[in-house]
């Protein structure tokens, strides 16, 4: 049964994309996969600080702007909230199928207002590029968390900077959410804001070290057969004497980037281009200024917190708290835990009700698409009225079903 049902999609799939008119199209926007060993097709970007790569992805919007994690910039102050302009930060765009690549030098970067360097909160900035030309390129991101019907966890790099040859990406597919409740534990920022975060603990070999496992750099959305990047890594929580690559147990949170869409609008000055179906659930955050809830305690003890570029670690492991067994530590944890785990369960209870209710309206889930939000009716329509690269393309669809 189950089987047959993943037949049916992985067809639907590929007949979408021998389908679908986009495919001959000269800016590949939306990956639709035929497997996941295409996602040399998506165009990945890498975060270059000084000339040298970094282990930061960069989920792009256009061929000049894109998210970033704030933690994978330089900052001046042992607060973390001035910047340092002096260090060089870089954009190296992969070639996929068409369109703009190559590295491109920042011209600015843009910390999110409410960036907690202590908890992570908010962990997120926009990195404005020198694109092609202005860039012809346009990247989804996926802006509606109960499409996501499976997870892609990716890690790119290059062989070198200069050379800009990439290594074939690392993927793995995973939705479990098994350790939800062990997430929270080790991470208060996470027990606040289970929304805005991804958390497992997955790894792939690093890079520069291939006996020490590092988190993926980015997560995708995937709703078959489309495929639209959702989070960023953000940090990591690892118990024990803190070492980065030990055999600690360690959890890592990825940064969800739906709710700061339209921050990313108020910086970039033009709409993002968001990816979602078209369901009257759907729901936008229109508020630039949105914040994760900051935690209070931001860490918990035993725990380390690590985050940023994992292949320059000593000047980014953040917080270190090695106290000796805090005496009322422990059951609080455990109770929260609890409480955590009651409302997981209710959760998961809530959803499984929800899907049998929605299960009528299965088929146009999965055949309709929208791949933008509403306007914010507070913002000046003007500005934001071409989505595309090209304002003056008129074969710039506004909207796009995708037909089987
Ligand atoms: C700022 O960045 C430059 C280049 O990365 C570095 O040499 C310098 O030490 C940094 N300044 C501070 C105050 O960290
Ligand atoms: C590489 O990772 C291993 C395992 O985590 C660690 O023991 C070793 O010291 C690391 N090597 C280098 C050169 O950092
Ligand atoms: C966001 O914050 C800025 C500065 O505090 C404020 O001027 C603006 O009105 C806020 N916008 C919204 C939609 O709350
Ligand atoms: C843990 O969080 C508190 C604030 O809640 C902060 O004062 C302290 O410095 C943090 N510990 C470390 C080691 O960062
Ligand atoms: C990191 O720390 C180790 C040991 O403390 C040192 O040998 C290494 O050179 C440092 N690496 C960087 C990039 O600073």
């Amino acid at each position: 049964m189950k089987l047959g049902h993943t037949v049916l999609r992985l067809a639907a799939g590929l007949s979408a994309v021998f389908a679908s008119p986009t495919f001959a199209e000269n800016n590949w926007r939306l990956f639709r996969r035929s497997g996941t060993e295409d996602l040399k097709n998506f165009k990945g970007a890498l975060l270059l600080k000084n000339g040298e790569q970094t282990s930061c992805e960069i989920a792009l919007m256009y061929g000049t702007s894109g998210f970033v994690p704030a933690n994978c910039l330089d900052y001046t102050d042992s607060a973390g909230k001035i910047l340092n302009t002096t260090t060089s930060y870089e954009v190296l765009i992969s070639n996929g199928l068409t369109g703009t690549y190559g590295r491109f030098m920042a011209t600015q970067t843009t910390v999110n207002p409410n960036y907690d360097p202590e908890s992570f909160a908010n962990n997120i900035a926009i990195i404005q590029f020198s694109g092609n030309g202005g860039g012809d390129l346009v990247n989804y991101i996926a802006s509606w968390r109960p499409d996501w019907t499976n997870l892609y966890f990716v890690r790119r790099s290059v062989m070198e900077a200069t050379s800009g040859l990439w290594n074939p990406p690392t993927l793995t597919t995973y939705s479990a959410n098994s350790e939800l409740s062990d997430c929270a534990r080790a991470n208060p920022l996470f027990m606040y804001n289970q929304q805005d975060l991804i958390c497992n603990q997955l790894g792939t070999a690093s890079m520069v070290n291939t006996s020490c496992s590092i988190p993926y750099g980015s997560v995708y959305g995937v709703n078959n057969p489309n495929v639209a990047i959702a989070a960023l890594y953000s940090h990591s929580a690892v118990y024990g004497d803190g070492e980065f690559c030990s055999n600690n147990k360690i959890y890592n949170y990825y940064i969800v980037m739906q709710n700061y869409v339209h921050w990313a609008m108020s910086v970039i000055g033009k709409k993002a281009p968001v990816f979602h179906t078209r369901v009257p659930e759907y729901t936008e955050n229109l508020d630039p200024n949105y914040s994760m809830v900051i935690p209070n305690p931001k860490n918990v003890s035993g725990v380390t917190v690590y985050g940023g570029d994992l292949y320059h670690l000593n000047s980014t492991a953040t917080e270190t708290e090695k106290e000796d067994d805090d005496k009322s530590g422990m059951p609080v944890g455990s109770i929260i835990g609890l409480i955590v785990g009651l409302l997981l369960l209710l959760g998961l209870l809530a959803y499984f009700l929800r899907k049998k209710l929605l299960k009528k309206y299965a088929d146009t889930r999965v055949r309709r698409w929208w791949f933008f939000g509403r306007f914010n009716k507070e913002e000046k329509e003007e500005e934001f009225r071409a989505p595309g690269p090209d304002p003056n393309d008129p074969h710039q669809p506004t909207s796009y079903p995708v037909q089987f």
